[in-house]
This record gives structure tokens, C-alpha cells and sequence, in this order.
């Protein structure tokens, strides 16, 4: 089944706004302490990009990415994980916030934590930018949170559906596509 972006469930400002709060909250929580913020590829690309800008100047952040896949082009966790691609830096007695775009089942916040804290970093925090409590699978421990949303699945802002719709400014619901019924109406 294919998706499209449908209506808007949280536009670009309010995102904007959420994501200068929870930037407020991170500072406040490493005030004084260097931390390396990892963003989840590639969903969390944009909500990384400005977490760490709305950051203080006196703040003493790195980045650092993984790639993880899960999903494949379907819209249900597969609950296998894999690591495309590993950390750059090594953060053992480091203060390290993964940083992500979902947080759905929890399998992969939760394998993510798991494999990071085996590294003994100095301390472990996760921030998501949404939260689907409907569909956790596994309790994973989260300490920043942006916004709580039903059970519908969502695109835009770094989530996609097949690797679409990364681009758009605001999230969405999506809705299943109607193409072929279009097509046959095209065509009579
Ligand atoms: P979990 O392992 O089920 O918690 O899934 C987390 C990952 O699934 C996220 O990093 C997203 O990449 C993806 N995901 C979960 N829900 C959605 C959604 O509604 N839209 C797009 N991607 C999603
Ligand atoms: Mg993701």
C-alpha cells in the first residue's frame, strides 16, 4: 500500500516552538558539562539539526550519528534492528543524548540504549522529538519529550513513508494512497 502526506497534525511552528523548549531543557540539564548529541538517521536529521541550534552559545555540544534500519518500506517495526552505520566517536566517559525522531514500539530506542550503555558512556539520555504510547512493545526510559500522538502514522520533518516525504516542514498524517482508483477514473 502506498502513502501520501494528509492533513496536518503539527505544523512547522509549533514544532519550531516545542523544539526551543526542549532545547531550554537539554541545556539546562548539561549546564556546565560537555555532552555528544546522536542523531538517528536519517529520521532525526532535521530535529537534531535545530535542537543543537537552539542551544546556548555557552554550551559544549559534538554530534555524532547512527543509522539504524528497521522498517523497510512498510509502516509496522519488523523488531529487528540493524546498525547500517556506527558511531564516529568513542563515548566511553562521555555524556551522550540520542536523539530521535520516534519513539513507537520502543524496540529500537531500546536496542540503541542497550548497545550504548554497554560502551559506558558517562551518562545516557534520550530525547524524542514524538511519542506513540499506544504501540509500545517494550518500556524504554525517555527524558525529553516533545509531543504524544494517536496511533496513526505520521510523516514529515524526517520521517518518511519508503523514503519519502523527509522534506516536508510539517508532520502529517498519512493517508493511504487512492492512485489506483485515480488512474481507473483517468482512464474511463
Ligand atoms: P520503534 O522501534 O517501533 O519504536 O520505531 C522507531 C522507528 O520507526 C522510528 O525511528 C521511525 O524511523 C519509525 N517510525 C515509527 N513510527 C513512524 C511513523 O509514524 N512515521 C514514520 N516512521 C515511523
Ligand atoms: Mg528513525
Amino acid at each position: 500500500m502506498q502513502y501520501k502526506p494528509g492533513k496536518i497534525l503539527i505544523d512547522g511552528e509549533m514544532i519550531s516552538r516545542k523544539v526551543s523548549e526542549m532545547a531550554a531543557e537539554v541545556a539546562r540539564c548539561y549546564f556546565g558539562r560537555e555532552f555528544i548529541a546522536v542523531g538517528i538517521l536519517k529520521g532525526a536529521i532535521f530535529f537534531l539539526a535545530d535542537l543543537v541550534r537552539c542551544l546556548p552559545l555557552e554550551s559544549r555540544v559534538k554530534i555524532d550519528f547512527m543509522a539504524v534500519s528497521s522498517y523497510g518500506a512498510s509502516t509496522k517495526s519488523s523488531g529487528i534492528v540493524k546498525i547500517v552505520k556506527d558511531l564516529d566517536t568513542d563515548i566511553k566517559g562521555k555524556h551522550v543524548l540520542l536523539v530521535e525522531d520516534i519513539l513507537d514500539t520502543g524496540l529500537t530506542l531500546s536496542y540503541l540504549q542497550t548497545l550504548l550503555l554497554g560502551r559506558e558512556p558517562a551518562s545516557l539520555r534520550t530525547c524524542v522529538l514524538l511519542d506513540k504510547p499506544d504501540r509500545r512493545r517494550i518500556e524504554v526510559a525517555v527524558d525529553f519529550k516533545g509531543f504524544s500522538i494517536p496511533d496513526e502514522f505520521v510523516v514529515g520533518y524526517g520521517l518518511d513513508y519508503s523514503g519519502y516525504w523527509r522534506n516536508l516542514p510539517d508532520i502529517h498524517a498519512a493517508d493511504p494512497s487512492v492512485e489506483s482508483e485515480e488512474k481507473t477514473l483517468l482512464e474511463e
